[in-house]
């Protein structure tokens, strides 16, 4: 870092950028910040890379960013996943460009260099050119370089650009049984990741569809042009007697009452992450597949199926960088390109030893409320867009986090509850955001 960055660095007073019922407007429009947040937070937290299913066999690899640096996870021979950073030890070429595929080494495109699935170098031309130079295959920097950290937890691959922070379980905490839900939804009580992803581009900065995830307070006002046409379109067009197409039965419930949603409550934990929805959300009255009860029941036994069917959860957040629905199987992942700019990649998962119908009605989810041409999410899209415009004005300083301020409850161990129309999310995520960026992370 050169000394004029590390200065400006040090001119950032984060006690000035966020307070506890405040946040100042330059934390989602100073592309200095967002540097800077590239550094702190995501060159720190445990980031989302991808899931074991997508690198089944050994050779299988999958390429994404940590921080905007090109990662590629890969199987190796010895079974293992690894995350490797996706350059050629010799002259920095990137070794794959596709986003997935199966090789059986890596071969840089441009001298031939070539590396194991593990990173290890296999052999250079004229090798012997290099003897006596200090340079060669004894030294570990001839390797493919491996991301400090990473680590699985039930399948979900997360990686850290930091040597240095608490183990990938320890980070999850609380949020770490929303995956567990997830995974127990399955017979076989395993996931795995079908087809693409839906990936988008959001003229906006990251953290506006993070927090939108948990804020219970823009579904019905926001998604009415979506939502509540669907309801209505239910009520008159279709017969009362009658079960409500899958569709519908996905759209309507984002215009339920403001009591619906603050009975939902919201959950936080350390790290920023949490969830909205615990025993009711939106995914909870969905109708019923009998063949998948049946082999549910199977599988866990009636009392244990009741328990796992009785977490319906809304969006968890692992802050910063990815987002589950357990209840519908679907994932969306955050990857910031600049301070206006943001990818957001939607995935769906089956539920290994469900019918088919389960997935079915993933994808028609994602294909209703998560994909580029969807009727759902272009509604927080287009308030995402007018957010960065707006705070770009100078008609104030300041965003509010200030509802039910003082008003958490405490659970103990990290964990807090409030109502779903609640600011702890927002008040939630900044103060692990301002942790991060003041080096430590809670
Ligand atoms: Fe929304």
């Amino acid at each position: 870092m050169t000394v004029l960055i590390e200065q400006r660095r040090k001119e950032i007073d984060l006690d000035k950028l966020v307070q506890r019922d405040r946040v100042h407007r330059s934390v989602y429009t100073d592309p200095e910040i967002f540097e800077f947040e590239m550094e702190r937070i995501w060159g720190k937290a445990w980031i989302y890379v991808g899931h074991e299913s997508q690198v089944k066999e050994p050779g299988q690899y999958f390429t994404t960013t940590i921080a905007r640096q090109p990662v590629v996870m890969t199987r190796h021979t010895d079974g293992k996943v690894y995350v490797l950073f996706n350059r050629c030890a010799h002259k920095g070429a990137e070794l794959v460009g596709d986003t997935c595929g199966k090789i059986k080494e890596f071969l840089c495109c441009y001298h031939g260099w070539r590396f194991h699935l593990d990173g290890t170098l296999l052999s250079i031309p004229l090798e012997k050119g290099y003897d006596g130079s200090g340079f060669g295959r004894e030294d570990p920097k001839s390797n493919m370089q491996r991301v400090p950290r990473f680590d699985s937890y039930r399948g979900f691959v997360f990686a850290s650009l930091s040597k240095e922070g608490p183990d990938l379980k320890t980070w999850l905490g609380g949020v770490a049984s929303s995956i567990d839900n997830m995974a127990d939804r399955a017979p076989d009580g395993e996931l795995e990741v079908t087809g693409g992803a839906f990936r988008y581009e959001h003229d906006s900065n990251w953290k506006f569809f993070v927090e939108n995830l948990n804020d219970l307070m823009h579904p019905m006002v926001a998604h009415q042009s979506s939502s509540l046409t669907a309801r209505i379109v239910g009520k008159k067009e279709l017969p009362a007697d009658k079960p409500l197409p899958s569709a519908l039965e996905i759209l309507s419930p984002f215009t339920e009452s403001y009591t619906f949603f603050d009975d939902m409550g919201l959950h936080a934990f350390d790290y920023g992450h949490g969830y909205s929805g615990g025993k009711m959300s939106i995914h909870a009255r969905y109708s019923d597949i009998p063949e998948y009860n049946a082999r549910m029941e199977k599988a866990y036994g009636e009392e244990r199926v009741k328990e796992i069917f009785s977490v319906n959860r809304h969006n968890t957040v692992f802050y910063p960088s990815a987002t589950i629905k357990g209840a519908i199987q679907t994932m969306r992942v955050v990857r910031p390109i600049a301070v206006d700019k943001t990818i957001i990649e939607s995935w769906t998962f089956r539920l290994k030893g469900a019918p088919d119908e389960l997935l079915h009605r993933s994808i028609l989810y994602c294909n209703l409320i998560n994909s580029s041409a969807n009727l759902v999410g272009p509604d927080d899209q287009e308030a995402y867009r007018r957010q960065q415009l707006g705070l770009e004005t100078q008609g104030s300083d300041w965003i509010t986090m200030h509802r039910d301020l003082d008003k958490d409850e405490d659970l103990g161990d990290g964990h807090t509850y409030a109502r779903g129309s609640s600011d702890l999310a927002f008040r939630n995520q900044f103060r692990a955001w301002k942790a991060y960026m003041s080096e430590g992370g809670r």
